[in-house]
């Protein structure tokens, strides 16, 4: 089992996109362990975007994320972490594929709807920057052995 986080960013909540993102997450079989809605702020951001506070581009990405309230959650589930971001496509919704999140729903390279961890670093990272441990509910789904083999 591996966990990872998602941030349902502030277009995907104004735009009424939570339920099908949600949706789409649970059909796959990937399990919701916690899930909250904040707004995020100038400071928030640049913990979360550490890596890109040094791009051009920044100060309007950090503009958008902290521009409506958002959705965290953790996602537990067999290689979570390569699944959701495979399911979510390309950054810029204009080169993501047919099929993806931000290919259906996306035609913006920064309003691209939801992030995605993109390795186990990050995930625990992330995870630690919305939850406590306190926060996080794991639990087995009765559902399993209608979703995969045992020894899957
Ligand atoms: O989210 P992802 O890992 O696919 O992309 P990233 O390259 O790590 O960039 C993080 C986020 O910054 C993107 O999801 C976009 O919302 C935003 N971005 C932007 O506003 N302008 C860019 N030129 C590139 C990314
Ligand atoms: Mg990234």
């Amino acid at each position: 089992m591996e966990r990872t986080f998602i941030l349902l960013k502030p277009d995907c909540v104004q735009r009424r996109l939570m339920g099908d993102v949600i949706g789409r997450m649970e059909s796959k079989g990937l399990n919701f362990i916690a899930m909250k809605m904040l707004q995020i702020t100038p400071d928030l951001a640049k913990q979360h975007y550490a890596e890109h506070v040094e791009k051009g581009w920044y100060p309007t990405l950090e503009g958008f994320i902290t521009g409506g309230p958002v959705m965290a959650a953790v996602l537990e589930g067999l290689d979570a972490i390569r699944v959701v971001r495979e399911m979510l496509g390309a950054t810029n919704g204009l080169q993501a594929s047919p099929g993806t999140i931000r290919g259906d729903y996306s035609s913006s390279r920064q309003m691209n709807l939801v992030h995605g961890s993109d390795g186990p670093e990050a995930a625990c990272r992330e995870i630690s920057l919305y939850f406590s441990d306190e926060e996080l509910c794991s639990y087995e789904p009765t559902i399993t052995p209608w979703m995969r083999a045992a020894d899957e």
